[in-house]
């Protein structure tokens, strides 16, 4: 067991003026907590079960998110869609959100390239998180990378010690804590890709296998 005491506060669970997963979703459509929101199609909020024992919560949406208006719905998610299946995790039987809700990217000649969310952004977007998880409850919140991991537990926590590990934040669901599919897409060395894709499919057999103490 890993008790969060070296990971700092958790990601405080906020109490919105909203009862269900499809109220939340309708009052962060205005939202305008900080500047991404002026430049995205839309937002891209969280999809899945309103009562999922696991919600997966990745960085923010991507090119192809930004316009379906879904979380991992492009070439990660595909690769997500993959891993959880081989890991025995049914995704519709979870809800999928991301640590940021509205795109960031530099544009370059006619693409978006994805730019990372800074603090602030990533902090001011935790509070639909902590409302996300507060009406959902769930048993096991697995965080998708580095910016998950920072939304949910803060600066200290760090991704590669943590890695393959639960945490068990005080009044907060625990944290499974993996890296994010788009990094595996990244990798160039056969092998190493495939080690790591075994690591990450390890991970999310964890999840799958996790009960509650
Ligand atoms: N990457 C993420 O972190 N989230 C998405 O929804 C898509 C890609």
């Amino acid at each position: 067991m890993n008790i969060a005491a070296n990971v700092g506060p958790a990601l405080a669970l906020e109490v919105a003026d909203a009862e269900s997963i499809a109220e939340l979703r309708h009052q962060a459509e205005g939202c305008t907590r900080c500047d991404l929101y002026r430049n995205a199609t839309q937002i891209v909020f969280g999809e899945g079960l309103g009562k999922a024992e696991i919600v997966l919560v990745g960085e923010q949406p991507g090119d192809q998110e930004d316009l379906a208006g879904r979380p991992f719905v492009g070439p990660a998610g595909r690769l997500l869609d993959r891993c959880l299946e081989e890991a025995g995790i049914e995704r519709r039987r979870c809800y999928v959100t991301n640590a940021v809700k509205h795109f960031k990217f530099t544009p370059r000649g006619k693409r978006r390239l994805h730019s990372k969310p800074n603090a602030g952004e990533i902090r001011r977007c935790a509070w639909w998180l902590g409302a996300e998880l507060n009406i959902i409850k769930p048993k096991l919140v697995v965080a998708l990378g580095a910016t998950a991991l920072y939304a949910l537990l803060g600066p200290k926590a760090k991704l590669t010690p943590e890695r393959g590990h639960i945490l068990y934040p005080a009044n907060h669901p625990p944290v499974l804590v993996t890296i994010h599919p788009s990094y595996l897409l990244r990798i160039r060395d056969e092998e190493d890709r495939r080690r790591q894709r075994r690591d990450f499919v390890s991970d999310l057999h964890k999840a799958a296998e996790f009960r509650p103490r």
